[in-house]
């Protein structure tokens, strides 16, 4: 499959269409953004390590039997996958505080949460990623029926228990992180976008050092060193 056309460009990643309409190819960038687009900067290869630990992590759930958008890794900056049409909700999972659930509640970071927290936000730059209840989803069209927004929970915990199983192998802490889905040609719900540290918090378990965009976010540095770490134990797993 080659490039065609550019379809989007976002913050993270260039997707592009293919001669095949039912797939589509990621480029992931080097840049850096948070605070919704607020603070930028490039970071040299992390694009190429995003896409290789996205790879892998789509792979396992794959195997595990989530059904995701993931088809193969192309190169070191490409990936194929299939087209979905993208559910706008991000759909946050965290097991440890951390990030604006310490700031907004006054958890303080580290707290082992009583039980994973699945949150929605509406991925609606414009606005800032406010949160959303069920009723908001529903009011807002983001889905077709409650029980779509169960299946999306059922679907994030499910994940999250394996991916908390796959980071202990590699002593790492799943703190938190994003997911988002959608649906593909047949109307199923798919996990699509990418699996990277960009979008999860990664704790040392034994140092608890950060392994994470919060580098860059808290200016910590070592940013691709981290991510490179993160593959370098994945490949070793
Ligand atoms: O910032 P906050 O604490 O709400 O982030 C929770 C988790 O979701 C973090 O792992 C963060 O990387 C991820 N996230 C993301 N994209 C966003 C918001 C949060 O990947 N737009």
């Amino acid at each position: 499959p080659k490039k065609t056309k550019l379809l989007y460009e976002g913050k993270a990643k260039k997707i592009w269409e293919t001669e095949d309409p039912d797939l589509l190819i990621s480029e992931f960038k080097d840049s850096l953004t948070a605070f919704n687009g607020e603070k930028k900067s490039e970071e040299a290869g992390k694009g190429a390590l995003n896409n290789k630990i996205s790879a892998e992590l789509f792979e396992y759930l794959n195997e595990k039997g989530i059904p995701t958008h993931f088809v193969k890794l192309l190169d070191d900056t490409h990936m194929l996958h299939k087209r979905a049409e993208v559910i706008k909700i991000e759909v946050i999972v965290r097991n440890i505080a951390a990030g604006s659930l310490s700031r907004n509640l006054g958890i303080p970071e580290g707290t082992e949460l009583p039980f994973t927290l699945v949150e929605f936000d509406y991925k609606n730059d414009e606005l800032g990623d406010p949160k959303l209840n069920d009723q908001h989803c529903l009011i807002l069209n983001l889905v077709r029926e409650p029980a779509e927004l169960d299946y999306i929970r059922y679907m994030a915990r499910k994940i999250n228990r394996f991916l908390q199983e796959f980071y202990r192998e590699l002593d790492l802490k799943l703190v938190d992180f994003k997911l988002e889905f959608g649906r593909d040609k047949n109307d199923n719900i798919i996990l699509i976008d990418e699996l990277s540290p960009d979008n999860f918090r990664l704790w040392d378990a034994q140092t608890n050092e950060k392994m994470d965009k919060d580098r860059f976010r808290q200016g910590l540095g070592g940013l691709a060193e981290a991510y490179a770490e993160v593959l370098n134990r994945i490949k070793n797993r």
